[in-house]
C-alpha cells in the first residue's frame, strides 16, 4: 500500500465551461468565449486510466460488510464532537473554513493538543509562530510541526511516520498555501488547490488517517478555490462570528457522517477557544427590556437555543427604504416586512428596517419568523415585548402562524431560562393575535 506521486504527468489548461484544452493559460476561452475559466489540470494517459480501472474494479456485497458504524475518535471538546456528529471518522477529509483571524488555527491547535500523535503541517506560519500560540494555550506542549508547502513532500513524510505507527491525525494549515511541482500555477490557484486536495484525499482514504484542512474564504464569504473542493471533502465546517464579539460558532455545512444543522459555540479567550456549555444563557446575558428586542427559540440539530433578535425601524430618507438583516436572510426580511405591512396594516413602506441577531448566530430556520416580526412591530410601536415571553413560529404569507418541529424541546429550553410565556401556534392563530399577546 503505497501512495504514488503523479510527477510524470503533463498538465493542460481546461475550460471549466466547455472543456476546451489548451497547453498554455488563456484569459478567454477561444471555443465558448468565457473569461477566466481555464484551470490547470493534470491530464492522465487515457489508456492507463482505463487499464487501472479494470484492474481495481471490484463488486462488493454490502451484506458482507459487518459493521456499519464508523469508528470515531473523540476530540475531547464536546462542542466540536457535536458538530462532527460524535467525533472524527477515521479516513475522513474535513475542511475548516472561515474568515482570517476568526480562530481556525487556534481551534485546530487545541484539537491537536487534545489527541496523541498529531502532525500539524503549516505552510502559513513558522514553527516559532506556532509555538507562540501553543504557549498561550498550554506552555511547552510538545506538538509535532512540519513546515512545508510541497504536497508531495508532505505526503511522503506522513507515509513515513504513519508506517512507524506515529500519526492519528494530520492538520494542514492551510490548503491555499500548498502546491505540487506537477502544476506550474501558483499556490492558491484553483488548479493547485484542487490537485492538492485530491492527493490528500487519496492519502486519507488509503491510510485511513483523518485529515483536517484549513480553507480561507473570499471577501464574498465563499471558500477560496473551486466549489469542487467542497465536493471532494467529506465534511465542511465553518467557523463564524462577529470579529468584534468573542463568540465563535462552528457549524457543519456538509457532513457525510452526521447532521448538518448542529452548531458548536465557543468563546475566544486569552488561553484559546473555550466551549460554551449553556449558549442560550450567554446569548441572553446582555438582553435589555426595551422596544425592538424579542427572544426566539431556534433548533440547531438536537439542541434548542434561545437568541435575542433586535430590530430598529426608523423613517427612511431614501426612495427605496432599506431592509438590512445581520444573521438573517435579507430576502426573508423583505418578505416578512411585506407580510407585516399587508396583514397588520403597518405603514412600513417609508421605513428603514434593520434587524440583528445577537451572538453572531445565523438564523436559517423559519421558526424564528415570529421573533423577527415581533422585534420589528415592537420597535415600530415603541412598545416592549413581555419580559417573560419567548416567540416561536413560522409566519405564512397570509399572516398565519405555522407549526414548527419539536416545539416541546424549545419550550423546555425557554422554561429552564425562566421564561413563562411561549407565544406560538398553540395560543395564537395569526400575527395580529400574537401581537396582542406579546406587547406590554
Ligand atoms: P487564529 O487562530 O490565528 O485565526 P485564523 O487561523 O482563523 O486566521 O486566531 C487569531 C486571533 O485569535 C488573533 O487575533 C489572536 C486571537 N487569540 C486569542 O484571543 N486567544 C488565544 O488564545 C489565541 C491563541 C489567539
Ligand atoms: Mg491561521
Amino acid at each position: 500500500m503505497t501512495y504514488k506521486s503523479n510527477k510524470t504527468h503533463r498538465s493542460y489548461y481546461i475550460c471549466q465551461q466547455c472543456g476546451y484544452h489548451s497547453p498554455t493559460y488563456l484569459g478567454k476561452c477561444p471555443q465558448c468565449d468565457s473569461w477566466n475559466c481555464l484551470v490547470e489540470t493534470i491530464e492522465k494517459g487515457q489508456g492507463e486510466r482505463v487499464k487501472g480501472k479494470v484492474e481495481q474494479a471490484e463488486i462488493i456485497d454490502l451484506s458482507k460488510i459487518q459493521k456499519t458504524d464508523y469508528k470515531r475518535i473523540s476530540t475531547n471538546i464536546d462542542e466540536f464532537d457535536r458538530v462532527l456528529g460524535g467525533g472524527i471518522v477515521a479516513g475522513s477529509l474535513v475542511l475548516v473554513s472561515g474568515d482570517p483571524g476568526i480562530g481556525k488555527s487556534t481551534l485546530l491547535t487545541q484539537l491537536a493538543m487534545n489527541l496523541k500523535n498529531v502532525l500539524y503541517v503549516s505552510g502559513e506560519e513558522s514553527a516559532r509562530q506556532i509555538k507562540l500560540r501553543v504557549d498561550r494555550i498550554k506552555p511547552n506542549f510538545p506538538l509535532s510541526v512540519l513546515n512545508e508547502t510541497d504536497v508531495d513532500n508532505i505526503i511522503e513524510k506522513i507515509q513515513e511516520i504513519f508506517s512507524q505507527g506515529h500519526s492519528n491525525l494530520v492538520i494542514v494549515d492551510s490548503i491555499q498555501t500548498l502546491e505540487t511541482g506537477d502544476l506550474e500555477s501558483i499556490p492558491g490557484s484553483v488548479g493547485q488547490v484542487r490537485e492538492c486536495t485530491h492527493r490528500l484525499q487519496r492519502l486519507a482514504k488509503l491510510f485511513n488517517i483523518p485529515v483536517f484542512l484549513v480553507g480561507h474564504v473570499t471577501k464574498e464569504g465563499n471558500l477560496a478555490g473551486p466549489k469542487t473542493l467542497e465536493h471532494v471533502v467529506d465534511v465542511v465546517l465553518s467557523l463564524e462570528g462577529d470579529p468584534t464579539s468573542m463568540f465563535r460558532i462552528l457549524r457543519s455545512t456538509k457532513n457525510r457522517f452526521g447532521p448538518t444543522d448542529e452548531v458548536g459555540v465557543f468563546e475566544m479567550e486569552d488561553k484559546g477557544m473555550i466551549e460554551v456549555k449553556n449558549p442560550s444563557k450567554l446569548f441572553l446575558d446582555t438582553k435589555q427590556q426595551a422596544p425592538g428586542s424579542a427572544v426566539a427559540a431556534i433548533l440547531t440539530g438536537i439542541r434548542s437555543l434561545l437568541v435575542e433578535i433586535q430590530a430598529i425601524v426608523t423613517k427612511s430618507s431614501l426612495p427605496m427604504p432599506r431592509r438590512i438583516g445581520n444573521g438573517i436572510d435579507n430576502n426573508r426580511l423583505q418578505l416578512l416586512a411585506a407580510v407585516l405591512q399587508k396583514r397588520l396594516g403597518l405603514p412600513l413602506y417609508d421605513m428603514d428596517i434593520f434587524v440583528n441577531v445577537t451572538g453572531g448566530l445565523k438564523l436559517d430556520e423559519p421558526a424564528a419568523d415570529l421573533g423577527i416580526c415581533m422585534a420589528i412591530v415592537s420597535s415600530f410601536k415603541e412598545q416592549a415585548i413581555l419580559k417573560d415571553a419567548v416567540l416561536i413560529g413560522e409566519v405564512g404569507l397570509l399572516g398565519e402562524l405555522r407549526a414548527v418541529r419539536q416545539i416541546d424541546k424549545r419550550i423546555s429550553e425557554a422554561k429552564k431560562l425562566g421564561f413563562t410565556t411561549a407565544i406560538s401556534l398553540q395560543v395564537a392563530k395569526n400575527l395580529s393575535q400574537a401581537v396582542k399577546l406579546a406587547l406590554e
